[in-house]
């Protein structure tokens, strides 16, 4: 992504809806705030509206083949990738949303989408019944547990002459919500965020270990979410099978201890830490040097405290934003407050991973935010990507409102 740009770079995907003719006066008024346009069309939108339209409007060649070079010797999909700040998709079928969530790159605009880093935004635009549709809305939410947002369509009288919710959004509101995801995709530049993800393991023998259920989705998609916002992201993961977002710098490591080290040799150096992590709270006291054979008899292990990392290093955060989670199964907001409190934190994200859809293994999550200030935000049932995007968008608040002070 290109944040030095003075002019930040918009890729507009335009689609075979009826609104194809829409994507005009977005170009337009995309270009009137002060963007650079680009626009990349599937075969469909060619026969609705012409690419020398937009090839005028922008001042730059419109793109629709793979194969299409309008520089020579440049891989058209993979410099449009990396060109652009945004990737607006306006107006998006119904079948360009299915391609998307598949992960299909069957034509150049779903190969850039697969190559670019930078944000993507989806208006879309098709008869009601089709955005009702299960198989539609099933795909929006693929897309959106993968970051990619979407600016609703309207309720309106189509094309068809059907009537209710489908119509593209009107232009102000699709270029506003370019403007705000810009944004986003800046207020944590130059800020770094250190995360801790995903269980710990601590050795019992060298074969067996001491661990829990925690998968590392929730931490690996803060790291995401941090990442979209323009953060340099630290992420000291336990052991887990998650590929980590491009872009990070991953400490691995295996025990509560370890991760103790990780988080104390990298804490004075970030602004903002989020403890993700479900740290065994306890390890064996000592660890076998060779596997235990197995017996008749039963077998007693004594465990001892683990270090607490998120209450030692908050100890001494200074200026730094502290963020704790807090999973619990019973009064989740009393222990959430009352860990808040005794950890020193700034925020505390609290689930109860009893309820369903919202514990470990799963790709949702119904957080609740807690502030040191008393506040109480409890966020719906989504996927733990938009969690993340909620939690990440508190931090920056919580940022904005220190830096004033
Ligand atoms: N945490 C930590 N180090 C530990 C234990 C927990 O950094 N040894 C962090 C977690 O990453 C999380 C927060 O502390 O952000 C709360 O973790 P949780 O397991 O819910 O709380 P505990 O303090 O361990 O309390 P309990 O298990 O008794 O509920």
């Amino acid at each position: 992504m290109c944040y030095n740009l003075a002019v930040p770079t918009i890729v507009l995907g335009v689609t075979g809806s009826v609104a194809a003719y829409r994507a005009a006066d977005v170009a337009r008024e995309l270009m009137r705030s002060g963007h650079v346009v680009r626009v990349v069309m599937t075969r469909a939108a060619t026969r609705l509206v012409s690419p020398d339209l937009f090839a005028a409007l922008t001042g730059n060649p419109v793109v629709v083949d793979v194969f299409d070079e309008p520089v020579p010797g440049q891989i058209a999909h993979i410099r449009l990738a990396q060109e652009a700040d945004l990737v607006l998709i306006a107006p998006a079928t119904a079948h360009t949303i299915a391609r998307l969530a598949l992960g299909l790159a069957d034509d150049m605009l779903t190969t850039l989408a697969l190559a670019t880093r930078a944000p993507i935004l989806i208006a879309p635009a098709m008869n009601p019944a089709m955005w009702a549709h299960p198989a539609v809305q099933a795909h929006v939410r693929t897309l959106q547990a993968r970051g990619v947002e979407f600016i609703d369509p309207t309720y309106g009288v189509m094309a068809c002459g059907d009537e209710g919710w489908g119509k593209l959004a009107d232009t102000p509101t699709i270029v506003q919500a370019v403007q705000q995801r810009l944004a986003r995709t800046k207020d944590l530049q130059g800020v770094r965020v250190l995360i801790t993800a995903g269980p710990t393991y601590e050795p019992i023998d060298p074969v067996r270990f001491i661990g829990n259920r925690s998968s590392g989705k929730m931490g690996y998609a803060v790291a995401e979410a941090a990442l979209a916002h323009g953060a340099e992201v630290v992420l000291i993961s336990g052991p887990t099978a998650l590929q980590p977002p491009a872009g990070t710098r991953v400490v691995r490591v295996q025990t509560a201890q370890q991760m103790h080290e990780a988080v104390l040799a990298e804490f004075d150096a970030c602004e903002v830490f989020i403890a993700t992590a479900a740290v065994a709270d306890y390890r064996p006291e000592r660890v076998l040097p060779t596997k235990r054979k197995r017996t008749q008899q039963g077998w007693t292990l004594r465990l001892v405290p683990n270090p607490d990392i998120l209450a030692t290093v908050a100890q001494r955060k200074g200026e730094r934003i502290v963020v704790g989670f807090a999973a619990e199964t019973d009064k989740a907001l009393q222990h959430a407050q009352q860990k808040l409190r005794q950890k020193n934190l700034d925020l505390i994200a609290v689930n109860d991973v009893l309820e369903p859809g919202s514990g470990f293994e799963v790709d949702t999550n119904r957080l609740t935010l807690v502030y040191a200030d008393g506040r109480v935000e409890p966020l719906p049932l989504m996927s733990k990507r938009e969690c993340a995007e909620h939690l990440i968008r508190a931090v920056v608040h919580l940022l904005q409102e220190k830096r004033q002070q």
